[in-house]
């Protein structure tokens, strides 16, 4: 699909979803080229007043400066421990909505903020709907950087390919200060069994599956927006 239709469908995901805030919410605002337009448009609602009351908490950097480029209040976790909805891309969502994300390295954040959630929302186009996860997507690990070589061995002895994630011809760093290890499982048959293994290791901050933490993924495709719920 080339990529102008993509970022039409990734605009009609977002603001589609942009459109469930409502005034008075606190609202967490997603990482990535999908969620941006739910940003922009949250934006767009405040400035025209539709949406009174908002504050937003980031999930990265890159949204932090967004956000505060386009006038939407930001608050912190330690001011509202509880997020009544965020707005969130994917990677590959499989049919009972568990994920991969952090293609944008953004994951760990977005983890953070996504279990302080009351409703996450996904929103992406219909390429990221998988059958297995895994399928298309390597699992962006996120490792601190002492000792990262003995993650990558500890990934194949799994039976991953991971690959350490550049940014040019440096290592890619997270807002944390981290590296990502791409992991590379192929189809995934159990990821809550994986989720779990992966977070039995020191050195391994988080992963970028999201087991059971969405109910609602909004999806766009060339037939228009479908709402899917579980
Ligand atoms: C950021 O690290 C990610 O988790 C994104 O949410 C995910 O990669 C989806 O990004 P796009 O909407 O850019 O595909």
């Amino acid at each position: 699909m080339p990529a102008m239709n993509t970022d039409a469908l990734k605009r009609q995901a977002g603001e589609y979803a942009a459109n469930l805030v409502e005034s008075g919410m606190i609202v967490g605002l997603g990482s990535g080229s999908t969620a941006i337009f739910a940003t922009r448009r949250i934006a767009q609602r405040i400035g025209s007043g539709a949406l009174t009351g908002i504050v937003a908490i980031p999930t990265s950097l890159a949204t932090e400066a967004a956000a505060i480029k386009i006038g939407i209040p930001l608050t912190t976790l330690a001011e509202h421990p509880r997020i009544d909805i965020t707005v969130d891309g994917a990677d590959e969502v499989d049919p009972v909505f568990n994920l991969i994300k952090g293609g944008g390295g953004a994951h760990l954040r977005e983890k953070i903020v996504a279990q302080a959630t009351e409703r996450l929302v996904i929103v992406a186009d219909d390429s990221k709907l998988v059958d297995q996860l895994g399928s298309t997507w390597a699992i962006p690990i996120e490792v601190i950087p002492f000792g990262w070589e003995a993650q990558a061995a500890y990934l194949e002895s799994l039976g991953a390919a991971p690959t350490l994630r550049l940014d040019g011809d440096r290592p890619f760093q997270t807002d944390g200060g981290n590296l990502i290890l791409d992991a590379d499982f192929g189809s995934i048959a159990d990821p809550a069994a994986l989720a779990h293994l992966l977070e039995s290791r020191a050195g391994i901050v988080e992963h970028g599956l999201f087991i059971g933490m969405t109910r609602d993924v909004i999806v766009a495709g060339v037939d228009g927006v479908r709402h899917l719920r579980r």
